[in-house]
């Protein structure tokens, strides 16, 4: 028989799971709220060239990493491996900028990336993302950072690292990038092979390089934060001065590259501790230009996107108990056909009152069915019996205390509501 399994670097979610999941997605929302951002819900797959276009043709994400398709009409598709251009396109396309002058979008999304699977690296994964459009104010960029810090925050994860850098624009970034490749030009030997093609075609993606000789070769190399134009320099200094005043703490990363071409000026990573090698819990930035490049007006951009994946990964490392109900609030264990038949009604009867209840609908014995419940974390247990039914009583058990009472069927809705 063929054995059926997910695929590789995807995983399930099962139902004991999805509570923790759909607690940390809630404060997301909830978050985003606080902080005037709109759902917006963009398709899982989109044109190719979206992407081929404006991520960066050099990039890990483009260049190996892209889940892509002819579909039956003959169209090339990839499956989003990001949610920043598929925003932007549909903020290009449905002209979202004249309606508003700054549109502040979320998504909670799937993003599909064909990387070698690992903790906390998989094909499939789940991102938690905001973008805010035009504005190019310093002060949106810190709400940014401090609305991600403010999420942390409320789901438990108080430790965190924020990395910050500035990564320059079109004016200064030329210029830091003639004065890496000449540091590192009589280096390019001492180099791992991945930087030496980094050299060839991305040259500030080899300062992110985790390999410990480029690490040395590169440590004395020009720095990003040292070449900034006036503009970007001013800015940086903004972004960094309003992080202070909101009291959020940082730690300057000159070597902070993010993985996509689309940024410009601010960009910035939170790390945790808790995790191995794939440590970046989330992750953003500026991108100035995309807008302009997709065909819409100029205008500036940022945002972030947080690895739903590895908080939940996070939190499990730290312990973090979140406060989730309980499945159910009641669940009817019942013996014989007329107690049965009776829990089948009053079931109905919850239900439309709005108490979330269950039954067993196998016929297995009392024990089992208490087995079930407390497997269901429901609050009570409503015993019926055949002489329950005849008196038109039931017996509540509290499952946390353990304590029983007789209710009269006529009472057990507000019983339970208690
Ligand atoms: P990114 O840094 O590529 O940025 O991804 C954001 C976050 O998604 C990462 O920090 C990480 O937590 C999570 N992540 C990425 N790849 C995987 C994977 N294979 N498995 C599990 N988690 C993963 C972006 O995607 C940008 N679009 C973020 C952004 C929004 N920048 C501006 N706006």
């Amino acid at each position: 028989m063929t054995e059926y399994v997910a695929p590789r670097g995807t995983r399930d979610i099962l139902p004991d799971e999805t509570p923790r999941w759909q607690y940390v997605e809630s404060k997301f929302r909830e978050n985003c709220g606080l902080y005037g951002y709109r759902e917006i819900r963009t398709p899982t797959f989109e044109h190719t060239e979206l992407f081929t276009r404006n991520l960066g043709e050099a990039t890990d994400v483009v260049s190996k990493e892209m889940y892509t398709f002819e579909d039956r009409g003959g169209r090339s598709i990839t499956l989003r491996p990001e949610g920043t251009a598929p925003t932007v396109r549909a903020y290009v396309q449905h002209n979202l900028g004249a309606a508003l002058p700054v549109n502040k979008a979320y998504y909670i999304g799937r993003i599909f990336r064909y990387e070698r699977p690992q903790a906390g690296r998989y094909r499939e994964h789940t991102q938690l993302g905001i973008e805010a459009f035009g504005s190019i104010d310093p002060a949106i960029d810190a709400e940014i950072i401090s609305m991600a810090a403010q999420f942390f925050k409320s789901i438990g994860i108080e430790k965190f690292e924020l990395k910050l850098n500035s990564i320059g624009c079109p004016n200064c970034r030329p210029i830091y990038r003639e004065a890496l490749l000449q540091f590192a030009k009589d280096r390019v030997d001492k180099l791992c092979e991945s930087c030496v093609s980094r050299y060839e075609q991305n040259p500030m993606r080899m300062l992110d390089c985790k390999n410990p000789d480029c690490k040395a070769v590169l440590a004395d190399a020009p720095r990003l934060p040292d070449h900034l134009c006036d503009e970007c320099a001013e800015h940086f200094a903004k972004v960094k001065g309003y992080l202070t005043a909101l009291g959020i703490d940082y730690t300057l990363d000159p070597n902070l590259v993010r993985g996509f071409d689309y940024y410009t000026k601010t960009a910035f990573e939170f790390v945790s501790g808790e995790l191995g090698a794939q440590n970046a819990i989330g992750g953003g930035g500026r991108y100035d230009n995309m807008v302009h490049e997709i065909g819409g007006q100029s205008t500036p951009a940022m945002g972030f996107g947080l690895g739903l994946d590895r908080l939940m990964l996070t939190l499990d490392a730290m312990g973090i108990n979140l406060p989730i109900d309980a499945n159910t609030t009641a669940f009817i264990a019942s013996m014989g056909s007329d107690a049965h038949d009776a829990a089948v009604k009053l079931l109905a009867q919850f239900r439309q009152q709005g108490i979330s209840a269950d039954m067993d609908y196998t016929g297995r014995s009392l024990k089992a069915q208490m087995k079930i419940a407390d497997k269901l974390g429901s609050k009570y247990v409503i015993i019926l019996g055949e002489d329950e039914v005849a008196k038109q009583t039931a017996t509540v058990r509290c499952m946390a205390t353990s304590d029983q009472k007789s209710v009269p069927f006529a009472e057990l809705a507000e019983t339970l509501q208690v």
